[in-house]
């Protein structure tokens, strides 16, 4: 790879704004006077990549991989749009530009009041975008192979059909081929459902959760936002995963090591819940009703009904299943609030007086 910009180096490109570039929906057509989502993030792809064409070699290709797009005011048809990227940094293989993008005074909607003769411009929306350049031996020829139809592209029915579907996925979710996934599951935007995931019945996927092949999800469990299921991971019924929770499937992650053959089983039992920003050392079993406070990091198996908080996670307490704490009395008994019963017994809580 060869670098010959610096960090501050602009590119730029120009386009205008026609039907093309907005966002119609099937029923309402042209819905707002935002220059569109989707076409900003490819017209920011497009100047931020001007950089990674002179940075690349004939062997290498230059690959996408993360665009933000903040908007901050609506941009209308027949407006002239100047792109600008900016080098942020260039890290091994990484390049990240921040881009803006900037409506001409001369778009239809210059408002009367402007004086004319001036070229003024407005900030219309702004973001990051991250690029990798790799290696086109290994990477490129895949690229041809599809280019040849070599190798076809897996389609990915799971959200083809909504209307007969049991289940419900939002159209930005992608569930591939193979997921089974279980009737009154809901699938909110930006997840993604490996192959060979199994997903039971009235499940809740929150926004950008990932589940890979492999995984148990059981009845009635909910995961919350920005959490990844990873090989490995088996939950059984009504478990609660809260939001950026993490889990892991290597104990000794290294970039340059293949550890695929020793990824380990991270077992949640019945009912327990895991808090927000948590992190699961895999290999480790957490007990039925078994709750881990919020940003806990878990290295070690948890009791069923336990309460387990910090770094690393210590016991503090019991919880019931309803997620009442329980305070045991001289006789070993507590009660919580729903009116059940617990004891304790040898170290372990059982229900019932
Ligand atoms: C663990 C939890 C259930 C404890 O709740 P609680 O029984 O009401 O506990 P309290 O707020 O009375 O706190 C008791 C003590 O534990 C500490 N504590 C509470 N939560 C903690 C946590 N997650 N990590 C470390 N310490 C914690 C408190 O600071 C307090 O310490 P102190 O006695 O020294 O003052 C709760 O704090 C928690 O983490 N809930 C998870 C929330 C969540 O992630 N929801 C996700 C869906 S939005």
């Amino acid at each position: 790879m060869l670098n010959p910009y610096l960090p501050g180096d602009q590119q730029e490109i120009r386009i205008c704004v026609d039907e093309s570039r907005m966002a119609r929906f099937p029923d309402e057509g042209l819905v707002h006077p935002l220059y569109s989502t989707f076409a900003l993030a490819q017209d920011a792809e497009w100047v931020c990549r001007r950089f990674v064409v002179l940075m690349k070699e004939e062997h290498e290709e230059g690959v996408g991989s993360r665009v933000s797009v903040v908007h901050r005011s609506p941009c209308p048809l027949g407006a002239e749009v100047r792109l600008v990227a900016t080098l942020v940094e260039v890290i091994d293989n990484r390049v990240l530009c921040s881009w803006q993008a900037f409506a001409s005074d001369n778009s239809p909607d210059k408002s009367p009041d402007k004086p004319t003769g001036k070229s003024t411009e407005r900030l219309i929306a702004e973001g990051e975008q991250e690029q990798h350049i790799l290696n086109r031996e290994r990477f490129g020829k895949l690229i041809d192979r599809l280019a040849e139809g070599i190798i076809e592209r897996q389609p990915h029915p799971g959200i083809a059909d909504k209307s007969n579907s049991e289940w419900q996925a939002h159209p930005s979710a992608i569930v591939d081929a193979g997921a089974k996934i279980g009737s009154g599951t809901r699938i909110w935007h930006f997840c993604h459902v490996m192959s060979g995931a199994v997903i039971g019945e009235r499940c809740v996927l929150g926004q950008n959760v990932f589940v890979a092949s492999g995984v148990h999800l059981g009845n009635g469990s909910k995961v919350q936002n920005n959490v990844s299921l990873y090989e490995g991971v088996v939950c059984e019924e009504e478990v609660f995963i809260g939001p950026s929770a993490v889990f892991t499937n290597v104990v000794n992650p290294r970039a340059a090591v293949i550890r695929r053959d020793e990824f380990k089983t991270t077992h949640i039992e019945r009912g327990a819940s895991l808090g927000a920003n948590c992190t699961i050392i895999c290999g480790v079993r957490i007990g039925a009703y078994a709750f881990v406070g919020a940003g806990a990091v878990v290295t070690a198996d948890v009791l069923p009904f336990a309460l387990v908080m910090g770094v690393p996670a210590r016991q503090s307490g019991w919880m019931s299943a309803a997620g009442h704490r329980l305070h045991f009395d001289t006789e070993a008994q507590a009660l919580c609030p729903t009116g059940a019963r617990y004891r304790l017994r040898d170290g372990r809580v059982e229900v019932g007086g």
